[in-house]
């Protein structure tokens, strides 16, 4: 989920503005300098992770900077004092784009737009995209509680309205469908790796030697074991960086919950009643006909 720069303290609970068939977050992120990304000169070393809001964004930051650092933790920790969002900044929040141009190689942005608003670059097959997609009933749970850690977001009555507002499109990343059809559909045009956060939970150290091929990443196994090690859901956790605790409390109300939640699958059985599942399955099955991408909804259907 996308957060202000944290020495960009200003804005909070602000509304969502409609921008060219998409939203951005009021106060976090301006539409001009979002249309400017399209233009952006891409080198073949930059990397780029996009995801829908509450995917596992954080965690592949974290899998990105411990690659980097051949799975040393303690040289990540000494980069900064703030958070992964330091490290591996969204690039489409307000300034971010002036200085990803400047930016020493390797450039590592995470993103949550829309194909259409990326490096146009991108499409040539310059540089790389992660893809990372979660099953979308998940992604619900999790975004509605982010809307109660997240003062730029404005909180929910409940979860049926929010349920609601998800189906609509009516949220920061707009509808989960679109994202995801209008990316997968391109992902042949680009260097992409499509990778779901499901197959993270299922079998992190077979994502992350993915992850590293992918990127051209020679680590030993030593290293890689190092990379899964603290990259896990328990690890991360007592990761002050990892859990984004340094993101002053203007913008994430720590009180209200923990960015590094309950990280499974199939959370979403404790919240959708079986009215809610049933129409996400039909609107899923309508949206997704024609997309060959098939989730794992439950950790239980894995045994
Ligand atoms: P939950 O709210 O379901 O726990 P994002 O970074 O895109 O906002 O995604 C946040 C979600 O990813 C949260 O999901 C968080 O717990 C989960 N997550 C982050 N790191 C994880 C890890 N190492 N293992 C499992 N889940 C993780």
């Amino acid at each position: 989920m996308a957060i202000m720069d944290v020495n960009d303290a200003g804005a909070q609970n602000h509304d969502l503005v409609p921008h060219k068939g998409f939203k951005l977050i009021n106060g976090t992120h301006d539409p001009d300098d979002v249309d400017q990304i399209y233009d952006l000169e891409i080198r073949d070393s930059d990397v780029f992770v996009v995801t829908y809001p509450k995917s596992g964004t954080i965690w592949m930051q974290q899998i990105l900077l411990l690659l980097e650092a051949k799975g040393d933790l303690t040289a990540i920790s000494k980069l900064s004092k703030y958070s992964n969002a330091e490290l591996i900044p969204w690039i489409e929040l307000m300034g971010n784009r002036q200085t990803f141009i400047t930016a020493p190689s390797p450039r590592m942005r995470v993103s949550h737009l829309p194909f259409q608003f990326m490096p146009s670059a991108l499409s040539q097959k310059k540089g790389k995209v992660i893809y990372v997609a979660r099953n979308p009933k998940d992604v619900v749970v999790s975004y509605f509680y982010f809307h109660k850690l997240a003062n730029m977001l404005e909180t929910p009555t409940d979860f049926d309205d929010f349920f609601e507002r998800f189906l609509r499109g009516d949220v920061f990343g707009g509808s989960w469908f679109q994202h995801i059809k209008t990316w997968y559909s391109h992902k042949d045009d680009m260097n992409m790796l499509f990778i779901t956060y499901e197959e993270l939970i299922q079998d992190l150290q077979a994502a992350v030697q993915r992850i590293a091929s992918f990127l051209g990443k020679e680590l030993s196994a030593e290293q890689l074991a190092q990379v899964v090690t603290h990259s896990t859901f328990s690890n991360m956790k007592k990761i002050p960086q990892a859990n984004y605790e340094q993101v002053p409390g203007e913008l994430l109300s720590h009180h209200q919950g923990r960015f590094m939640r309950k990280g499974t699958v199939g959370d979403w059985k404790k919240h959708f009643t079986v009215f809610q599942s049933e129409r996400f399955d039909q609107l899923f099955h309508r949206e997704m006909a024609d997309i060959p991408l098939v989730f794992l909804w439950d950790i239980e259907d894995v045994a």
